[in-house]
């Protein structure tokens, strides 16, 4: 079998598929070989068996799962998710690559955890629970899981095979019905659900805007560590614009403060080399002369390329006029 892209060496046979909820879908994969990861972590996936990569959380749990499984939401236009809920059926080969990511409980020594959610950012939740259920039966979780019906609480059947060993709670936007509370986690809400946030890991996973939120909440509220897992394009919600200037090719545009480089880059018709998309792979390495923006993973580059203005396209937030070599 030809290997599609250098990152994906993994061949694993969908064994079934799942619906979950009304738009995502768990595909369970059998891996022939050793496939080492953590509880929480993720996997570049090869689309259609093409150069073409996206991550994907891997919702199963090592030592706990009897398949290697994706859970994923088909998105509207998109091309990795619409493969693999539309196109993908039992017998076919999906190719993995080796797990990435820091997002894991199994690197610290917590015994107490609060997970907050949000839709789709629970399949890395779901995969350390369990992990913690096993290996640390002692510690104390607290999910906080948000959706916008109940009809898309995804792994309804798992979560009470988990309970009451953790504490979940859930918030649904609309047709909430008993236990569920109505509307969204606010602040006055964490604070009355988890009094003692300040002795908790916090990990949240979810769309930006709900992460930038629950950040704010977490931190004032007294929670000492916060970590995400962050896969979603930036959320652009101002109406300012500001200048992008590509020096070799002599152009000039403009792009929405807030908006990644590489989404900048690619409306403008401008082709850069991307696979992960999650500042993972190191494909989209672009060098910025001069100008503002924030760098939200530096993975693949070293010490002097960052003095040097590199920056992985998909991870560069733009905060003012950029210059791009
Ligand atoms: S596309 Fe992989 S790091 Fe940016």
């Amino acid at each position: 079998m030809l290997i599609p892209h250098g990152l994906c060496t993994h061949a694993m046979q969908v064994h079934h598929i799942e619906q979950e909820t009304p738009d995502v879908w768990t595909l369970s994969l059998i891996n022939h070989d050793v496939y080492a990861y953590e509880p929480g972590q993720f996997a570049l996936v090869s689309i259609n068996n093409s150069e073409t990569l996206r991550a994907y959380t891997l919702s199963s749990t090592p030592g706990q799962s009897r398949f290697v499984t994706l859970t994923v939401r088909r998105l509207e236009n998109g091309s990795g998710s619409g493969w693999l809920t539309r196109r993908v059926k039992t017998g076919d080969t999906l190719w993995l690559s080796d797990a990435q990511g820091d997002f894991t409980c199994a690197r610290q020594e917590d015994e107490r955890y609060l997970f907050l959610a949000a839709g789709c950012g629970v399949t890395p939740i779901m995969s350390m629970c369990r992990w913690l259920a096993a290996n640390r039966p002692r510690a104390d979780v607290q999910v906080i899981y948000s959706v916008r019906t109940p009809r898309e609480v995804i792994f309804a059947k798992t979560w009470p095979t988990l309970q009451p060993w953790l504490r979940l709670t859930l918030f649904a936007e609309q047709q909430a019905v008993s236990p569920m509370i109505a509307g969204r986690l606010d602040r006055a809400h964490l604070a009355a659900l988890v009094p003692d946030i300040a002795t908790r890991r916090v990990m949240a996973c979810g769309p930006a805007p709900y992460m930038d939120l629950v950040e704010k909440d977490a931190m004032a509220l007294g929670a000492t560590g916060f970590m995400q897992e962050r896969f979603h394009t930036t959320a652009v919600t101002g109406t300012q614009r500001l200048k992008i200037t590509v020096t070799r090719l002599q152009r000039e545009f403009s792009a929405p403060v807030g908006m990644s480089l590489l989404e900048a880059l690619e409306a403008n018709n401008i082709p850069v080399n991307a696979a992960c998309r999650a500042g993972v792979c190191g494909c989209c390495k672009t060098r910025i002369l001069a100008g503002r923006y924030t760098a939200a993973s530096t993975a693949t580059l070293s010490p002097a390329e960052i003095a040097e203005g590199y920056v992985l396209a998909c991870s560069c937030r733009l905060e003012g006029d950029v210059v791009v070599a």
